[in-house]
């Protein structure tokens, strides 16, 4: 059995696999954030490992025999700052990737000539680099102490193995590794006032990371001495989650925020449209992601707006329009918190264009569920070749429920989407595969073969519908061009 460990934001699950890919169990326990000033957003470490103890006790409390497990990878919440000092303790809480603090040293990276040509991504006050610059300058004598700068889900590794180690997909959101070459970059690390000795060292998110320390099996009831994995990020350990393994495979998630995962074969960075070009957690494989920041959200709401009674009702009032009447349903824009992938302008806003007596509130929801899979499309599009390698994608999220968006999306899209086995707890999976291909399992045999079997989980992209879609998607794109120099910051 194989154990994934998901370091969420909001809570740490635990899952357990065993060699004949069955989820044997799966338990969590829920996380709290510090928000001690404004845009702040903190963790203490050792939260983590109390949250770890204990959704460890829930598997054996389900019957699970946790030493039997044979191995451990982990998924991790990107881009956080766990900073230790020379002996190992933690400097102060980690700052992690829902921070907004450090906005001018975002600026200060763009600025530097060489920055997006080593880096490959934008600076965006989500990333490790712009919190240690931050840190740099208000807490210097913290920053003056720093040992160690570690992720999340590599600091559980650490108080797991005493050893310090990162994988290429995290530490890919950090902005201090050479994505193509899978080394840290001295440049990258410079321009922060940081060192290579600062870093942990770097491998595989399928190679085997370290050793279980006896007292932490002990803590955790497991047996000293299994292997722990290198792991990955949650978006790389979601893709593993759902079995993407080779170039062209990936996901579509549609949560709060929509995200276009594709696995390529070459890093294929488009940081002008606020593309995220990172390795992926397998040797020789890199993705590109776009990340838009209103998906399933921006149908909640207009439930709301629109007095829906449920999101059930707004999608069965939307297939009841006949092809006609969304055709002559308005556009919507659906930047309701500004927009990352392919606009990276934080002051666009949603707007409904061409509303008309007799219109209903039916065919406004459409345009909100046109809208948000136009958006998707144009993450898509900035992902150039990455996104054109794409053969089909799993579907995932809370926006996943809905056929009729998926056939939708499948249509703008061009690829056929597949509902996976799993796909709400897609990263522990993920974490768990790393750990299985730790002991030897290779890829293709730890991720089962992606695609559903049962047709009524796929989705294929329909022709007419298509057509019907590419006019109102070119009039949608003319719609941002047109409006982008009125989107200015909303007064505080
Ligand atoms: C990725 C990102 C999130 C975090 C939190 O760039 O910011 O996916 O990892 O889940």
């Amino acid at each position: 059995m194989f154990l994934g460990i998901d370091a969420g934001t909001s809570s740490i699950k635990v899952l357990v696999l065993d060699d004949a890919h069955r989820v044997v169990a799966s338990a969590d326990t829920p996380l709290e954030l510090q928000r001690p000033h404004p845009l702040w957003s903190e963790q203490h470490p050792e939260d983590w490992w109390t949250a770890l103890t204990l959704a460890m006790q829930r598997l054996r409390d389900q019957g699970v025999d946790t030493r039997a497990i044979q191995a451990v990878g982990y998924s991790g919440q990107m881009h956080g700052a766990v900073l230790l000092d020379a002996a190992g303790g933690v400097l102060r809480p980690a700052i992690l990737w829902n921070d907004g603090r450090s906005g001018a040293a975002c600026e200060a990276l763009m600025r530097q000539p060489s920055f997006l040509a080593a880096s490959g991504n934008l600076a965006m006050p989500g990333f490790t680099a712009p919190k240690l610059m931050w840190l740099r300058e208000q807490e210097p004598d913290v920053f003056a102490r720093v040992a160690t700068v570690l992720l999340p889900k590599d600091w559980l590794r650490w108080r797991m193995s005493g050893e310090r180690v990162s994988d290429m997909s995290d530490a890919s959101g950090t902005l201090w590794l050479d994505i193509a070459r899978r080394a840290w970059s001295d440049d990258l690390l410079q321009m922060s006032g940081l060192r290579r000795e600062q870093m942990p060292r770097l491998v595989e998110g399928n190679a085997v990371a370290g050793q279980l320390t006896p007292k932490a099996a002990q803590e955790l009831g497991l047996t000293a001495g299994i292997p722990l994995a290198g792991g990955a990020g949650d978006n790389a350990a979601s893709a593993v989650g759902v079995g993407a393994s080779r170039v062209g495979e990936g996901f579509v998630s549609l949560g709060t925020s929509g995200v276009i995962f594709c696995i390529s074969a070459a890093h294929q960075p488009n940081p002008a449209q606020g593309l995220h070009a990172f390795a992926h957690a397998l040797p020789g494989l890199w993705h590109g992601m776009s990340v838009m920041l209103s998906a399933a959200s921006a149908i909640d709401w207009a439930q709301r707006t629109l007095g829906f009674a449920s999101v059930a009702a707004l999608f069965a009032a939307v297939e009841a329009l006949s092809p006609a009447q969304q055709d002559e349903s308005p556009l919507f824009l659906p930047y309701l918190s500004g927009e990352r992938t392919p606009h990276n302008n934080p002051h666009a806003s949603a707007v409904w264009m061409g509303l008309r007596h007799g219109q209903s509130n039916a065919q406004m929801a459409y345009a909100v569920v046109e809208g948000v899979s136009f958006g998707l499309m144009d993450g898509a599009s900035a992902m150039g070749a990455t996104f054109d390698a794409a053969r089909e994608l799993a579907l995932t999220g809370g926006g996943s429920r809905s056929a009729f968006w998926a056939t939708l999306l499948a249509s703008g899209l061009d690829r056929p989407l597949f509902l996976p086995e799993h796909g709400d707890v897609g990263a522990a999976l993920g974490a768990a595969r790393l750990a299985w291909m730790a002991l030897g399992a290779t890829p293709q045999e730890a991720c089962a073969a992606p695609g559903a079997a049962d047709s009524a989980r796929r989705f294929a992209p329909q022709a007419a519908l298509r057509e019907r879609l590419l006019p109102r998607h070119q009039r949608h794109q003319r719609l941002y061009r047109a409006l982008r120099e009125e989107f200015v910051p909303a007064a505080d």
